[in-house]
């Protein structure tokens, strides 16, 4: 009836909902809520080259609207996710993408490297904007330079489809997706969560063990759209949206905004099933407006004056 499928390069999706890393673990962690291959694609859990334990406990706090975390990138590392995971999820029949995150250029290398060898996994998201770990991470996507050399490293040494997902903790988002797309980068994806901080004013001290840490949920939309709307006018390449996406209306304006796809995150912890509610609506949405495709109304707001 209503043609929900997009495509980065050559790879087809065959809808724009999304789950996002860090908050759809690697997939099974939900079957019992959801048919996981009904979704566009899934974004698992941030993989690494070593185990990492992540950070030290507090490590998440409410906030109004929102959700501040350290959790620091906690995963067992690409030997486990390629002799224990990947086995378990590459039945699938979705998009996996592997979220890939380092403390160096050539960690990134490596990890791509590795992937690059798994049949099922089509797609890598550079995480070039955790503000969570001491190094690496937003280090990267705040800096240029940073941004450009490893997003050339990885582009040569990685023969898919290349995601780089850019942090909001920056002055102007447009230079960063210029050099990820002129660094071959086949699409972004934007935000990582806000850098933020809470403090418990009853113990005196800092809600979480590294003072600062990532807010995600509602709180953080109306910043991630104005962003994704400021890097679609900007690129050629496709443009996957997310920041603060908890209902229907929310993953229509980022399409609206000039998003090909959208991802959902801290709203599957609320509503496990959000991802594939906000799907429906976005087919229902599409139906009642008389639309027959998606593409009619991604970056729509930008060709009507
Ligand atoms: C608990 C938690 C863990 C996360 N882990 C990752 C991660 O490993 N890699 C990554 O790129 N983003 C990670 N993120 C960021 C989300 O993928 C997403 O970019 C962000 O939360 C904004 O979307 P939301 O407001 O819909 O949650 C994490 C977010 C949360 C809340």
């Amino acid at each position: 009836m209503v043609n929900l499928g997009f495509s980065i390069g050559d790879l087809h999706f065959k809808n724009p909902v999304l789950t996002a890393s860090g908050t759809f673990g690697y997939g099974p962690e939900f079957d019992d809520f959801l048919d996981v291959s009904r979704l566009g694609g899934i974004v698992v859990k941030g993989t690494t080259l070593e185990p990492r334990e992540g950070n030290l406990y507090p490590r998440m706090a409410e906030t109004p609207s929102g959700m501040l975390n350290a959790v620091g990138l906690q995963n067992k590392g690409i030997d486990y996710f390629e002799k224990n995971i990947y086995p378990s999820i590459s039945g699938y029949d979705t998009n996996i993408i592997v979220n890939i995150n380092g403390s160096y250029v050539d960690d990134y290398v490596t990890l791509a490297e590795r992937i690059n060898t798994l049949d099922k996994i089509p797609a890598v998201e550079l995480n070039i904007s955790c503000p969570n770990v001491k190094m690496g991470g937003m280090a990267f996507g705040t800096n240029l330079d940073s941004a450009r050399e490893v997003t050339r490293a990885v582009r040569a040494a990685y023969s898919k489809i290349l995601i780089v997902k850019l942090s909001p903790n920056v002055t102007n988002i447009v230079d960063f997706a210029k050099v990820v797309e002129e660094e071959g980068a086949d699409s972004i994806s934007l935000i990582n969560t806000i850098l933020g901080m809470s403090i418990d004013v009853e113990k005196m001290r800092p809600a979480l063990s590294t003072i600062t840490g990532g807010l995600s949920g509602p709180a953080i939309k109306p910043v991630a759209l104005r962003m994704v709307w400021q890097v679609a006018k900007a690129v050629k390449i496709p443009v996957i949206g997310m920041g603060g996406i908890m209902t229907t209306s929310d993953a229509l304006e980022f399409l609206l905004a000039g998003a090909s796809a959208v991802q959902i995150g801290t709203a599957s912890f609320i509503d496990p099933q959000a991802s594939i509610k906000i799907l429906e609506g976005i087919e229902k949405y599409l139906i009642e407006k008389g639309f027959s495709e998606i593409k009619e109304i991604v970056g729509y707001i930008n060709r009507t004056k």
